[in-house]
């Protein structure tokens, strides 16, 4: 149950927060509280002694929520051992070929081979690598308008959501296409005046855009750019990092579409990073894709197979479907905001502006519900997949609750949280 006993963030965690805002260089807190480990299902509790009902799973990485007695267990087993971090590629344990294994199950036929990494961006890393590797010499690689594929130098080229992730570095030559309808057209467009298949080394695209502002692709454009890519042998990437792992309703958000691409990437709900593809893409040569880390860690390994486990035993596809269904049914009826959408459990709307749309999400969390924005004035809401309808319900009564304070004419927030999250005006 959510609880709020102190103002958020509370006196310990503002502590906290305020030292981490002063000494870590990549200071980028999206929840204004410090875990304090509590919590069970999609509660979480703060070392204030608050309860928060998460509506993010941060980021869509903690799909099962706070702890799962079959994931505490699981630890457990795992506790007596030392080192638990194995250094990846280079030395074998069996997590390592269990999870392969496990992801080539829920792969489409013919995906038998998979690489594993630590992050999103590096699985996306990857997947553009094995591709350059397969076609070399090509110039350009393509991606969509508001796509954001993450932060290493080769992720942030394809990455085109918000200028301050790119600011002052150095890019791989990309061509963009738009994420609508005329995407075909203009992919025929670029091939006819801008460059020949040959030199294009690959497309990647999110099916539902994630950090973008959870844009769902339509249908038109996903069939129009597959089959060009496949006319043309450009190999076509679905970047799953946020949309994997069963959060849309299957397994991958592609399946929504009839269609398989040539590689996709995963991460976050996994645990690791991963690559997975048909073993012919990857190159041969031992050594050209690897890492000292790279998805080795075995505890790690562990949780993402007993998370897939649990995902199958638990049929939480259907469930996230489900629950997606009854989630967007009800965002329909709630005023003041606009364009619910969503597939399964990755879910999002917009609000009148971008400070109100921060407004909303710093007063839920003064509400204790945790919920972020995407893209320029949307909010999503991604909660673990063990949600139930109580629950859903309560976030629903608490943002229709903040949205309808946060879009008063003059309202503004005030108080310590906003000098951690934004508050409807720039953080400091
Ligand atoms: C679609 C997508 N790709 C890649 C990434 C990068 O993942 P990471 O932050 O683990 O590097 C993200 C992260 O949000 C993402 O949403």
């Amino acid at each position: 149950m959510i609880s709020t006993k102190t103002t958020i963030p509370g006196p310990k965690s503002l502590r906290i927060l305020k030292a981490l805002k002063e000494k870590n260089g990549g200071w980028a807190v999206s929840y204004p509280l410090v875990f304090s480990g509590g919590g069970n299902g999609p509660y979480c509790e703060d070392i204030d002694g608050n309860t928060f009902l998460d509506f993010a799973s941060q980021i869509a990485s903690n799909p099962l929520g706070y702890n799962d007695p079959e994931m505490l267990e699981l630890v457990k087993f795992y506790s007596p051992c030392f080192p638990i971090k194995y250094a990846g590629q280079d030395f074998a344990t069996k997590e390592h070929l269990d999870m392969l294994e496990e992801l080539i199950k829920i792969a489409p036929k013919g995906f038998n081979s998979a690489f594993l990494i630590n992050s999103g961006a590096e699985a996306v890393e990857n997947a553009i690598k094995i591709c350059m590797r397969k076609r070399p010499g090509t110039k350009f690689g393509i991606s969509m308008q508001s796509g954001w594929h993450g932060r290493t130098l080769g992720a942030l080229s394809l990455t085109n959501s918000n200028k301050v992730h790119k600011k002052g570095y150095m890019r791989l030559p990309m061509l963009r296409l738009p994420f609508d309808d005329t995407a075909g057209e203009e992919f025929e467009r670029l091939l006819r005046s801008e460059a020949t298949p040959e030199e294009i080394g690959f497309l990647i695209i999110e099916h539902v855009q994630g950090e973008g502002g959870y844009n769902i692709a339509p249908q038109k454009m996903i069939s129009e750019i597959r089959a060009i890519a496949k006319e043309n042998g450009i190999p076509y990437i679905s970047d799953e990092v946020q949309t994997g792992m069963g959060r849309t309703g299957k397994w991958w958000a592609f399946e929504h579409y009839g269609i398989i691409p040539d590689v996709f990437s995963a991460a976050k709900a996994l645990q690791v990073g991963a690559v997975v593809a048909p073993k012919n893409m990857f190159p041969k040569e031992p050594g050209a894709i690897s890492s000292t880390w790279g998805g080795g860690h075995v505890l790690d390994l562990a949780i993402g197979i007993k998370t897939i486990e649990i995902i199958k035993k638990e049929k939480m596809l259907e469930s996230n479907r489900k629950m997606g269904g009854y989630i967007l049914n009800r965002l329909k009826d709630i005023k003041n905001l606009s364009n619910p959408r969503g597939l399964g459990l990755m879910l999002a709307f917009d609000i009148i502006d971008h400070a109100s749309r921060d407004n909303v999400v710093a007063e839920c969390a003064k509400r204790g519900l945790l919920v972020l924005g995407c893209g320029t004035r949307g909010i999503r809401l991604i909660p673990p997949y063990v949600v139930v309808k109580e629950d859903v319900d309560k976030a629903l009564e608490i943002l229709e609750a903040a949205i309808k304070t946060c879009t008063k004419r003059g309202f503004n927030h005030s108080g310590s949280i906003c000098d951690f999250i934004h508050c409807g005006k720039t953080l400091s």
